[in-house]
């Protein structure tokens, strides 16, 4: 695929880790990228690609002006909070942005007559699947208020795209990890949870000590599973979106992931051997809400949009972040 032509797209939340990565992916494929964020849960420093408008979601009729003065033909949707536990703290806080703010910008859109959507989905809407690996006819069964709300977003578009009123496809986004290769952007996160990014801050003497929690589960080492993804694919699968939904697409659910685990531990010992680093690591109990194993099937984005994974390789994905890292320095910036 590939389109030949330039299209205007807004990305809420391009100042964030995955948004900033699409943002370089479009415009380096010749797309014009207007950036929006209200930046409090990044940094200004992943702005490098595409123009920049401050932004609040909640200021819906800003954002209407502003969509209608700029006329973009794809909205991609990445605004939201994203901490699991804290989303299980601070429930409103959640819905009111990850909801809330949705409503707004699809109201806004509909005012302004933009009817492309890709949205920043999460395998969150899963809860703890019954079937691994999980395909996108499992149904929602969301633990936490984070998945929940990723799950809500879902079902009012999957209403509005029934109804007409937008055409949309949803990706829904296993464990996104790594950085850009070329080292301009990464994550940034103001409170980083991930694991990889937890290991490699631990190695850099961040922290004093890295959790794994739970080792007792029904996994073959006894620790978590998950299907890691390199930003830079998941970023050239958001143009494969875009490309299939100008092209006239119908709405569509697709998983993000590489179709296959690996381990809390086995992250441990590939970020071990990729920094040298022998960090401290204690083990302890299960956190509330954590899926055993979680694992995309991942056929129908590699038949319906042609997805072709470069960077499917843990080392690759612990090392760029971990290049990534150094280059930050010790909690500063790039
Ligand atoms: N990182 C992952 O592993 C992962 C996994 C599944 C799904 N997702 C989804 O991907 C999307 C992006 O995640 P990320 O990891 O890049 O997070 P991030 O925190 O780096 O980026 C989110 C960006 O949205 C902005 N934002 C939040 N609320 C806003 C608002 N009301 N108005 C304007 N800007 C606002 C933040 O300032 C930030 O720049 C989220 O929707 C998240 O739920 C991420």
């Amino acid at each position: 695929m590939g389109l030949k032509r330039t299209i205007k797209v807004v990305i809420t939340g391009g100042a964030g880790y995955i948004g900033s990565h699409v943002a370089k992916v479009l415009v380096r494929s010749g797309h014009e990228v207007i950036v929006i964020d209200n930046l409090s849960t990044s940094q200004s420093t992943n702005l490098r690609y595409g123009e920049f408008w401050p932004l609040d979601l909640a200021e819906e009729d800003r954002l209407y002006e502003f969509l209608k003065e700029r006329e973009p033909q794809v909205v991609m949707h990445f605004a939201a909070f994203i901490v699991v536990p804290e989303s299980v703290d601070h429930p409103l806080k959640y819905y009111y942005n990850n909801v809330g703010n949705t409503l707004r910008l699809l109201s806004a859109m509909q005012k302004a007559n933009i009817k492309n959507f890709v949205f920043s989905s999460s395998a969150a809407v899963y809860g703890i699947p019954e079937v691994v690996p999980v395909d996108e006819e499992a149904p929602f069964n969301p633990i936490s208020p984070y998945g929940e709300s990723k799950a809500m977003v879902e079902k009012i578009l999957r209403d509005m795209s029934k109804a007409g009123e937008i055409r949309y496809v949803s990706l829904r986004y296993f464990n996104v990890a790594g950085a850009d290769p070329e080292g301009e952007i990464g994550p940034a996160y103001n409170q980083p949870t991930h694991l990889i990014l937890r290991a490699l801050k631990t190695a850099k003497g961040e922290y004093p000590f890295l959790e794994i929690f739970g080792t007792d589960y029904p996994t073959p080492d006894g620790t978590c599973v998950r299907d890691y993804i390199h930003v830079m694919d998941l970023a050239a699968a958001h143009l494969l979106a875009m490309d299939y939904l100008i092209s006239g697409g119908d709405s569509q659910v697709f998983n993000c992931g590489y179709g296959r685990g690996y381990s809390v531990r086995e992250v441990v010992a590939v970020a071990k051997v990729v920094t040298g680093v022998d960090f401290e690591v204690k083990e302890t109990s299960r956190r509330p809400g954590d899926p055993p194993i979680l694992i995309a099937k991942t056929d129908k984005i590699r038949t319906l949009l042609g997805f072709r994974p470069e960077f499917d390789d843990l080392s690759l994905i612990i090392k760029h972040t971990w290049e990534w890292e150094r280059r930050l320095g010790k909690g500063g910036k790039p």
